[in-house]
């Protein structure tokens, strides 16, 4: 049992009328993801999340969070901040060269939109700070950030993650999976606020990958920027072959003719999500496990493989960056559309929650007063 239940809302006389959702024109659903403004992608995003974004736009109304509130959870330094619009023009550009549609995604920066805030704020009361302390990826992000205690904000990050979700009605969120709790705490939030003030929010659906966290180059568990063990989205063909030549690989095996380990093998978990020439990783995995083919070869033909999945990319971002200005122009724009969205959203929110007629009754008073003063 929580104790921040209270009965059901109860009309009110004074409250405005909440449109019938059965009278709207039924609405494409909507996806809502998207990323802190920390730098470049890497591979490891792209299976985690990106690849389902390029899938999912087809079949959703799509939008993408530029997340700098959620940065300053961990990096608030001024010098952090003024590599925002750096780094978000980077990702923006990253998505779109991997095929994201900017025909079809609204990109938005969140900072810029006051109003998710707003709904942060009214959020805050449906969850409760023990259910907060439970999700474990605060308390990583915690850690890799040096921080011995936990700062508000951060243990608010899944409600404004809900702040952001909801404030669009997004249905469903494709995320990598440290965001899994995350999502969970969003559809809890939606559904205590229905419970409390009647429907307004859908219930979204976590969209999890094929592969959830993709291995670093030198065997870590996870790639990543900071661990400098990433390939990144934008690297060129020369970077990658030299990145993928001091890969690790199965430490055991010290000469060619001594047969190795495919499983958990950073080479081969590359080549299985990056090699399209399935008969080709069959023969080198074979061969690999009879200690009949050396390092050089498999990773020569690994090299070979990323940069082929990766010139498609190259080539798109050529085209992008003919074009200065556009990328800031498809944020600019995406983050008006955005506005307007959350602002009615935020309007009905706060209607359903009694909050509009709180004001409305002050400010008739008021008006009376005014008038009978003869003002
Ligand atoms: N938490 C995401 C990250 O790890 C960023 C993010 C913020 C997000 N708001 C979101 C993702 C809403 C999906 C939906 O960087």
């Amino acid at each position: 049992m929580t104790t921040i239940d209270s009965p059901p809302a109860q009309s009110h006389p004074d409250s405005e009328p909440t449109a019938d959702a059965s009278t709207q024109p039924a609405r494409r659903k909507r996806m809502l993801t998207g990323d802190r403004p920390t730098g470049k992608l890497h591979l490891g995003h792209f299976v985690g999340s990106i690849e389902n974004r390029i899938r999912l736009q087809q079949e959703y109304e799509s939008f993408f969070i530029i997340a700098d509130l959620h940065m300053l959870t961990t990096s608030n330094t001024r010098a952090a901040i003024d590599q925002v619009s750096a780094n978000a023009r980077d990702m923006v550009l990253d998505q779109l060269s991997a095929g994201i549609d900017p025909e079809h995604a609204t990109f938005y920066l969140q900072s810029a939109i006051p109003e998710v805030s707003e709904l942060n704020t009214l959020f805050q009361n449906l969850v409760t700070v023990p259910r907060l302390e439970r999700v474990p990826s605060l308390k990583d992000m915690a850690r890799a950030a040096g921080k011995d205690e936990m700062p508000y904000g951060l243990l608010g990050y899944p409600v404004l993650q809900a702040a952001d979700i909801l404030c669009v009605k997004g249905d469903v969120v494709p995320v990598g999976k440290d965001n899994h709790a995350h999502v969970e705490v969003t559809r809890e939030i939606a559904r205590r606020f229905n419970h409390l003030y009647g429907d307004v929010f859908p219930v979204p659906t976590l969209i999890e990958s094929e592969i959830t966290t993709l291995v670093g180059t030198d065997g870590q568990a996870k790639m990543s920027k900071s661990l400098g063990n990433s390939i990144l989205l934008s690297d060129d063909a020369a970077t990658v072959r030299k990145k993928v030549t001091s890969m690790y690989t199965d430490p055991n095996r010290v000469r060619a003719d001594i047969p190795g380990t495919i499983e958990g093998n950073p080479v081969f978990v590359y080549h299985h999500a990056f090699n399209a020439d399935r008969d080709e990783v069959a023969d080198l995995e074979e061969r690999y496990r009879a200690g009949r083919v050396g390092d050089v070869e498999v990773k020569t033909k690994l090299a070979a493989a990323i940069n082929a999945f990766l010139e498609p990319m190259r080539e798109r971002r050529a085209v992008y960056e003919a074009q200065s200005g556009l990328v800031d122009e498809i944020i600019v724009d995406g983050t008006e559309r955005t506005r307007r969205e959350v602002q009615t959203v935020v309007a009905e929110a706060k209607r359903a929650m009694g909050l509009t007629g709180t004001y409305n009754q002050l400010r008739r008073k008021a008006e009376q007063a005014r008038k009978r003063r003869g003002a």
